[in-house]
């Protein structure tokens, strides 16, 4: 994606231009953190980087640096790298354990390479992640750390069954919360923190952003399952195949309608087979648990924008409200 194309929905255009003006040094820190001193981890690293992505974290770091009185800090853009190199990575291991083939519209690394490179590609990129984040002092090292073992849990606890005393749908928001809500609330929190907000207002804004994060992922899951084109660069239908539960398979298997039982049939077989795999896709799409998930989506924003109270009326909490509206009704 290109600086001049803004992924969040900001009408103010002084904020917008400041925002652009931001993510291009943002864009420039982070190509020059993916080379390696060997060309083909360079050309591994840079794939995904080069391939696309809504850059949607560090825009939150510098959105959210708007609200504090040194916008400008050197170190607000250090950690918006910083937060993108850590999504990229876990983009990277991701792919491998959901058995992508396509990623920000490319091929992704696994497809393109192997299982092999493209781990070894995330963990490389997660060190560059921790070097840049050393540059931010010992508190964002340990804020890092713990984000990403949030991460990381979410990512392991997304294949582990409920316990039997456990709600599915309870255990699965826990698992969003950890593996998309944490990153997006210390991107958040770094932009607070390093453009000098006070503890409210950092305060806030991680509340918020967490929330905004668990919404986002559900929108994602709601539109793998809805959208019939490849508009998001991936490939719809992958949760699905892949049995990953998400929200609207969850909500659709606790109906006890019998017009239910082919679906939920479905939802427990192998869906590797093609007929398979599209006749539950039609059915899910039908059924009203994806309704039910979108007005989940949709409180939750609301929720979102009541905790920006805590920061003035202007351009900025407007866009945050802009942002946390277009998560809820996002259609690509
Ligand atoms: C993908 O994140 C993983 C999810 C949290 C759904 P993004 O949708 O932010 O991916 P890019 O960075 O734009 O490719
Ligand atoms: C997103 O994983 C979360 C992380 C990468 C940590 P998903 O598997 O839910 O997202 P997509 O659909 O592949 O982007
Ligand atoms: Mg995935
Ligand atoms: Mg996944």
């Amino acid at each position: 994606m290109s600086s001049s194309d803004l992924a969040l929905p900001i009408t103010d255009p002084g904020l917008e231009q400041r925002l652009r003006t931001r993510l291009t040094l943002v864009e420039k820190a982070l190509a020059d953190n993916v080379v390696s001193r060997a060309p083909f981890v360079t050309e591994a690293a840079s794939h995904l980087l080069e391939a696309g992505g809504k850059r949607f974290r560090p825009l939150l770091v510098l959105l959210a640096a708007e609200a504090g009185p040194q916008p400008d800090a050197d170190d607000v853009i250090t950690a918006a790298c910083v937060v993108e190199l850590t999504h990229l990575a876990s983009l990277y291991h991701d792919d491998v354990m959901d058995e992508a083939l396509v990623r920000r519209g490319a091929d992704s690394a696994n497809a393109r390479w192997d299982n092999h490179v493209a781990i070894l590609t995330g963990d490389f990129l997660f060190a560059r992640s921790s070097e840049l984040t050393a540059e931010l002092g010992r508190d964002a090292v340990r804020i890092q750390s713990q984000t990403f073992a949030r991460l990381v849990e979410g990512q392991i606890l997304e294949g582990v069954e409920p316990g039997p005393g456990d709600d599915p749908v309870a255990h699965h928001l826990d698992v969003v919360a950890g593996k998309t809500g944490a990153l997006m609330a210390t991107s958040a929190r770094y932009g607070a923190i390093f453009s000098g907000a006070s503890a409210e207002v950092e305060h806030a804004l991680t509340a918020y952003a967490d929330i905004v994060g668990t919404a986002f992922q559900i929108s994602d899951d709601i539109l793998d399952i809805a959208s019939e084109s490849v508009e998001s660069g991936k490939t719809p239908g992958t949760d699905l195949r892949e049995g990953i539960p998400t929200l609207p398979v969850l909500l659709a298997k606790r109906s006890t309608d019998p017009a239910d039982a082919r679906l939920l049939e479905l939802l427990d077989a192998d869906l590797s087979d093609d007929a398979l795999h599209a006749e539950a896709l039609t059915l899910l799409r039908a059924h009203p648990a994806l309704d039910e998930a979108r007005a989940f989506v949709v409180d939750r924003a609301h929720e979102a924008k009541a905790l920006l109270g805590a920061l003035p009326e202007g351009p900025v909490r407007d866009a945050l409200e802009a942002f946390a509206d277009a998560v809820a009704v996002r259609t690509a």
